[in-house]
């Protein structure tokens, strides 16, 4: 297969953010929603504090490799259930706009469901506070993957449908408690990753008596149902909120223009974006493909729940990292479905010019692979992407890139802090995709912001502390845990100080 077309962004020698002069016709508007994301159980820590019940996560946490450093696990991670009013006067330092959170369920409701913990909510309502002394728009998402551990153990969490009516319960906490003040809410965080990750060996929990290969779309069926009634009870608690889920995915590109690998393009949308944005933004249901592959195993969605699943959000939110070349498996996609022995992979194609072994997948570049000396540049595929989106689901409704980011290696040789906090690598990753914005909206793309991933390092699901997203560096041999900002920060900054209009 002959490699597909890359380009490589070398950053100029000796020169400084911002990299390129302003482009007179480009413009962030004042309202773009510009800023920085982040996950409860990602940055938080205290898992054991003023009441907090486990979550699924404080026993992975402990389980993935590199789960520890020096002496920090996620249970403490970025301390930020302390910290926060630091984190926030740095963010706010720097002239962020919107910050991007999720609550921790389990602090909320320990149990999941039954009584509430008052001093989460003092908690969550004092970092919203300070986000509005700051001027920075909060945007606050319910859940990002902490499933409190107990409804895990009672009935699977997302695999059953008894989740919905728990879900809505502490949506409806969450709406009465911050609703006054918070307009933007997401349901849920990339339910492809979680629903897909309930197979997986880590996931040590009781699977219940559905066969793994099944389990993800049960746990899909469970979020469209939990996400579309919470999104309705909260138009009615709070006329004036924006809610959405947040999708995620890479821009699908084929390999070659040959039938199969736009077949597998097709796929790869259908059972990635489409499995939720199909039902959500479109017509209520999955797309047709996913439709048949579990209509041996999975009950329809019936047209009550159709109808309150249709329409059940009012922007687009897409996590949009990278983008991806998809092309048909040897066998071409007939071969690959006939033969699929792994219903885990429905999409039958094959992304590996993406995806570099060395990071887990998230470097494109020389970094991830020295011997291959490309990047695949934001401004080659951002736009493309974001009007396919427009085109495709949002109908109209603005949309945000409710994540972006760059992750390194962590490299445990680097000591010199000069040498850790200048990273050219994701300054250029900040600066191309920034640029592509401005091109989008430039060519009429309806998007109203953007949250970078993330402010500071932190603990990267099953990468545990092994790669870094951080635009601030955080040294974990520190008992204090000093944050200091990397050359990144102010490169993503940068852009906003030029092109705001
Ligand atoms: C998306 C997830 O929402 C977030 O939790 C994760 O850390 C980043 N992607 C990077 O993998």
């Amino acid at each position: 297969i002959p490699p597909p077309p890359l380009y490589y962004s070398p950053f100029p020698t000796g020169q400084q953010y911002p990299m390129e002069l302003k482009n007179e016709s480009w413009s962030f508007s004042r309202s773009f929603l510009w800023g920085v994301a982040s996950a409860a159980f990602q940055i938080e820590g205290a898992v054991r504090d003023d009441g907090r019940g486990p979550s699924v996560w404080d026993v992975l946490g402990h389980r993935v490799t590199n789960y520890e450093v020096n002496n920090y696990t996620a249970d403490v991670v970025d301390n930020n259930y302390y910290l926060y009013k630091e984190d926030l006067a740095r963010i706010a330092a720097l002239g962020v706009k919107a910050y991007s959170f999720s609550l921790s369920w389990s602090r909320i409701m320990p149990f999941g469901r039954g009584p509430v913990n008052q001093v989460a909510i003092d908690h969550y309502n004092d970092v919203i506070n300070t986000c509005l002394e700051y001027d920075i728009i909060p945007l606050v998402t319910l859940y990002h993957w902490d499933t409190p551990l107990v409804l895990q153990d009672t009935y699977g969490g997302w695999l059953s449908e008894d989740i919905v009516n728990d879900f809505v319960a502490y949506a409806s906490v969450a709406f009465a408690a911050f609703g006054d003040r918070v307009t933007y809410w997401f349901t849920v965080n990339e339910p492809i990753v979680f629903c897909q990750q309930y197979p997986l060996p880590a996931h040590y929990f009781k699977n219940f008596t559905i066969p793994a290969e099944h389990q993800q779309f049960y746990c899909g069926q469970s979020v469209l149902l939990a996400h579309s009634q919470a999104y309705h009870l909260g138009k009615s608690m709070m006329p004036n909120s924006i809610i959405a889920y947040k999708n995620n995915g890479g821009y699908k590109i084929p390999l070659t223009n040959s039938t199969e690998d736009a077949q597998a393009v097709q796929r790869a949308w259908d059972f990635n974006e489409g499995w939720f944005s199909d039902p959500v933004y479109l017509t209520g249901d999955y797309p047709a493909s996913v439709k048949n592959y579990t209509a041996s195993f999975l009950r329809p969605l019936t047209q009550q729940e159709m109808q309150s699943i249709n329409g059940s959000a009012d922007i687009y939110a897409h996590d949009a990292y990278t983008s991806q070349f998809y092309f048909a498996p040897d066998g071409g996609i007939d071969a690959c479905l006939a033969n699929s022995s792994n219903p885990l992979y429905p999409t039958c194609a094959n992304t590996s010019y993406t995806y570099s072994a060395a990071d887990g997948g998230w470097l494109i570049g020389p970094a991830a692979d020295p011997g291959a000396s490309w990047l695949h540049k934001a401004t080659d595929w951002v736009p493309q992407f974001l009007n396919y989106i427009a085109d495709t689901w949002a109908g109209g409704r603005p949309i945000v890139v409710s994540e972006f980011g760059f992750a390194e290696p962590f490299e445990a040789d680097k000591t010199l802090l000069q040498d850790i906090l200048y990273d050219p690598l994701r300054m250029s990753y900040y600066h191309d995709y920034t640029r592509a914005m401005l091109i989008a909206l430039s060519e009429g793309v309806n998007l109203i912001g953007c949250l970078a991933w993330s402010f500071v390092d932190n603990f990267e699901w099953a990468s545990g502390f092994s790669i870094r997203f951080g635009m601030q560096y955080v040294n974990f041999s520190d008992p204090a845990l000093p944050r200091y900002y990397k050359a990144s920060f102010f490169e993503y900054k940068s852009a906003f100080d030029i092109y705001q209009e």
